[in-house]
């Protein structure tokens, strides 16, 4: 039976940066997967990380089975975190949530209660998106339409069609929008495009699902979120995933949340039921290490303020870079590079075609997606030159 099957190519990211990896070449610059790297290339560990897994590997006495919807402080410390303490929501007490094996975690639990609830739902996603989005939410047996979203020749988001397509979406429809940093263009809406956004979904009925992955490495903590709390205040119904990997540098602890802003309390109750009911089919429960870690921090005012600003550094870190890589490539390709320092979060487009990133790769050892993807977070002063002459060489 088994023989059968054929091996299935690489993922898209993860193949790339595996090969990334295996790369001996000196002058290698991997700009591949959505990691934070530092100048030093490293994927560094938070200082309140590690302290907060210190105390929890000292505090620790068991490792039976958390509750099923997972570490309370955490829940508690993500909804806040992600729709500030004093939302209007929080104080209707109409937010629930659960926390799920990472982002990708969360999404597929968000995914679970939309088929619950309108089974094969159509999901309007951004042309383009996050390539995973699609085998994550549609494995569940949601259909997909897609809006358009980024103009390559303005290197910004066509709002103006994003709205046209996006006024097709109606009552029983899911849209789902990137919180921020958007992956993989890095161009986000204003907030007063949110506000448009809110107004269609008002008027029209279309639920939005926000999956925010990278809260806190755009414009800070607050400002990146300002989106979707928007939202949250004026919309009845909508599902966030929320994700740890990335702001406290949690990747491999598959750390992430699933918040549900409904109606009312009962609903929202309700919807932690069918949640758990959906996890317990495909994992019975989230993983406890890194919630029980990242629910530290959130709950310890210390703890919280180290790990904010360690955060913000990052951050400006990586706009720093935004700035110093568009300086470079324009003085060695003679090109416009000036939508790199507009763009927020880890990930730009070079504009290059997919021939040029494969000869970059292959006669350069500069890996990029072949949609010209590049992790800005991988850019460093020891890397920066030679990737804008490489780049240079093969405009
Ligand atoms: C990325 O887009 O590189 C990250 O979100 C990591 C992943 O799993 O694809």
């Amino acid at each position: 039976m088994l023989d059968q099957l054929q091996a299935l190519p690489a993922d898209p990211i993860l193949g790339l940066a595996a090969a990334a990896r295996a790369d001996t070449r000196a002058e290698k610059v991997d700009l591949t997967v959505g990691i934070y790297m530092n100048e030093q290339g490293i994927c560094p560990v938070f200082d309140a990380v590690r302290d907060a897994q210190a105390a929890l590997a000292a505090d620790e006495t068991t490792k039976a089975y958390l509750p099923a919807a997972g570490v309370a402080d955490f829940n508690t410390g993500m909804q806040e975190l992600l729709l500030g303490a004093d939302h209007v929501a929080l104080q209707d007490k109409r937010v629930s949530s659960v926390s799920a094996p990472g982002g990708c975690g969360a999404l597929r639990i968000g995914a679970e209660i939309i088929h619950a609830a309108a089974p094969g739902a159509t999901v309007w996603v951004s042309d383009p998106t996050w390539p995973v989005h699609l085998p994550l939410l549609g494995s569940v047996g949601l259909q997909f339409s897609s809006y358009r979203y980024y103009d390559p020749s303005s290197h910004g988001v066509n709002f103006d069609a994003m709205v046209e397509d996006l006024k097709q979406a109606g009552a029983g429809d899911v849209v789902l929008l990137h919180g921020c940093c958007h992956n993989p263009c890095g161009a986000d809406l204003t907030l007063e495009q949110w506000g448009v956004v809110a107004d269609m979904a008002a008027a029209q009925g279309f639920l939005p699902f926000i999956d925010i992955a990278y809260q806190g490495m755009g414009d800070g903590l607050d400002a990146d979120a300002a989106g979707l709390r928007l939202l949250a205040e004026r919309l009845p119904e909508m599902i966030v995933a929320g994700s740890c990997s990335k702001n406290m540098g949690l990747y491999r602890e598959r750390t992430g949340v699933t918040l549900f802003i409904c109606r009312d309390r009962d609903n929202a109750q309700a919807l932690v039921s069918q949640a758990l009911v959906a996890a317990r089919r495909i994992y019975s429960m989230p993983p406890a290490h890194g919630a029980l870690i990242a629910g530290r921090i959130l709950a310890d005012a210390q703890l919280g303020e180290a790990w904010r600003t360690e955060l913000l550094q990052m951050c400006e870190r990586i706009n720093g870079l935004r700035s110093t890589l568009r300086q470079k490539l324009e003085s060695a390709c003679d090109r416009d590079f000036a939508f790199i320092e507009k763009e927020k979060g880890m990930f730009s487009f070079l504009g290059l075609s997919a021939e040029q990133a494969v000869r970059l790769r292959e006669e350069y050892a500069v890996y990029m997606l072949n949609s010209s993807r590049i992790n800005v977070a991988g850019v460093n002063a020891g890397n920066i030159d030679y990737l804008a002459e490489s780049v240079a060489a093969v405009l």
